[in-house]
């Protein structure tokens, strides 16, 4: 199975295994957590709780994962390879194991939610597994394999949002961090691990996300990305703080705003937007606020009425193409990214070629492409045949690719000669003599660094050129 993409930086999977450190003062004695994360933002954010309840415990993080106490590794499950990248590292980890018997090996997040006590039977290094709903029960579950047993949480909640830990930002640049605002997945795609992962939809409480924005906003972050597997089905119903008799509803575009009158300074992202549920009222939101970034992921899957059906997404080629139109429309210069999966059970050639238009009709400035992955217990799994022979799917998902390079490289030409205001994010990773950062619609641009421009600040760039994923340009006069 490959997995190839044109990515920007912030999506499923781009991030693959990073490890998670702070810079805190060292304790004396103190244990030493290493976590790696794999698969999307909200693994990630996850992480950061993790994080916190461990520091709670007396630990400290470590990027050296051959000196840690305690290593845990936060999974995904999206696709077959994910899983395998993720027992790959875990042989690794199991080399460590051998060499320190008490060493403790953990699993968290979708991995272990899906394998539930098989993980402890099928890797027999692993001490320690634990599902996304269940990390308040780690310093428990942490006890128990203290004292020499095998230890597992894995239910799923329909509350639990971890609305009141405060998560500790790890590796952070101190400008940008993400915010989960909801949890789970209600939709049931039917290629989709997601639901049976993560468990239920819920929305956390607006209180709680406005005061970890307003914090990060204090601590001087200029930019938050409010996540979750589908944003514009936010709902909070609640009691307003002011009188606790009245109920209050608050919606994602209600939220939004909220957040995005923190600060003009503070720059707000949103990810994932579902096409089925973006509403126009989203869409004037981010119209009427300049610090809401001009930037919607709204993924396609596919260009086919018959197999959207297929794939259980609830709308049709007509809608999709009609919320684009709207999102044109009302927000004229926004960047529209996408997500498609190749290949799908049964999709024929006019079926794949539908999808192709689609790509010409939206020109998507960015898409992460897959060729599809058939996931154990899904309704595609129980259902369908995964029956497009794997060399079909390859070669779907290699023209998918090449006619997403034309459009990206066509919609970042846009930008050459124009002035374009930048949160610069910190040097470029190629250069320390260039800094870079990125523009509303999420494009990255990297310029020569001058004096008095620092990360964190805003500038304008002139943008003199471009490659096939960057901007270049120079600091405007
Ligand atoms: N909640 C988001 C998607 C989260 S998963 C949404 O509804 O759009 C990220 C992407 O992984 C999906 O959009 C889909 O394109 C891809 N994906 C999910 N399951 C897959 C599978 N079984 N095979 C291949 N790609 C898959
Ligand atoms: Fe998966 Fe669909 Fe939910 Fe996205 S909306 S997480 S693709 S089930
Ligand atoms: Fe992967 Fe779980 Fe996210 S399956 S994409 S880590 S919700």
């Amino acid at each position: 199975m490959i997995d190839l993409q044109l990515t920007d930086k912030t999506h499923d999977e781009e991030r693959q295994g990073e490890a998670l450190i702070i810079d805190a003062p060292k304790a004396l004695n103190a244990r030493k957590l290493y976590i790696e994360s794999y698969g999307c933002q909200m693994n990630f954010a996850d992480s950061e709780i993790v994080a916190s309840i461990l520091l709670d415990q007396g630990f400290e993080t470590t990027g050296n994962y051959q000196e840690a106490d305690a290593i845990f590794i936060n999974t995904c499950s999206i696709r077959e390879n994910a899983e395998q990248r993720v027992r790959n590292r875990l042989s690794q980890f199991g080399i460590e194991k051998r060499k320190n018997p008490k060493l403790i090996v953990g699993v968290l997040g979708c991995m272990a939610e899906r394998l539930k006590s098989k993980f402890l039977e099928e890797e027999k290094l692993v001490d320690v597994v634990v599902g996304p709903d269940a990390y308040r029960d780690l310093p428990a579950l942490l006890e128990q394999v203290g004292e020499g047993q095998k230890a597992i949480n894995v239910l799923l909640s329909r509350e639990e949002t971890y609305a009141d830990i405060s998560p500790v930002r790890l590796n952070g640049n101190g400008i940008t961090a993400f915010i989960s605002i909801m949890r789970g997945c209600d939709n049931m795609c039917s290629f989709c691990v997601v639901p049976f992962t993560r468990g239920r939809e819920r929305s956390r409480d607006p209180h709680s996300i406005l005061a970890e924005a307003q914090d990060l906003h204090e601590r001087g972050y200029k930019e938050v990305t409010l996540l979750g597997q589908n944003v514009d089905s936010y709902k909070w119903k609640g009691s307003d703080q002011a009188d606790d008799q009245a109920e209050t509803v608050v919606n994602f575009a209600q939220l939004l705003e909220k957040v995005a009158l923190i600060s003009p300074e503070l720059r707000v992202r949103f990810s994932t937007s579902h096409p089925k549920d973006i509403t126009d009222e989203v869409l004037y939101t981010i119209k009427k606020h300049d610090n809401i970034c001009n930037n919607i992921h709204l993924p396609v899957q596919s260009g086919s009425t018959r197999v959207l059906e297929l794939m259980n997404r609830t709308y049709t080629r007509e809608w999709y193409i009609n919320r684009v139109d709207a999102i044109r429309s009302i927000i004229p210069d926004c960047a529209i990214s996408t997500d498609i999966i190749a290949g799908f059970c049964s999709e024929t050639e006019e079926e794949f070629q539908e999808t192709m238009s689609m790509m010409d009709y939206v020109d998507y400035d960015f898409a992460f492409c897959f060729s599809y992955s058939e996931r154990p217990g899904t309704m595609a799994a129980r259902k369908l045949e995964d029956d497009v022979p794997e060399e079909v799917k390859k070669r779907r998902l290699k023209e998918i690719l090449l006619k997403q390079q034309e459009s990206s490289r066509k919609r970042l030409q846009e930008s050459v000669g124009k002035t374009v205001r930048i949160l610069v994010e910190g040097y470029s990773k190629k250069s320390d003599l260039d800094l870079c950062g990125r523009n509303d619609q999420n494009a990255m641009i990297v310029f020569p660094a001058v004096e008095n421009v620092k990360p964190g600040q805003y500038v304008n760039v002139v943008i003199e050129r471009c490659t096939s994923a960057t901007l270049l340009g120079r600091i405007a006069d």
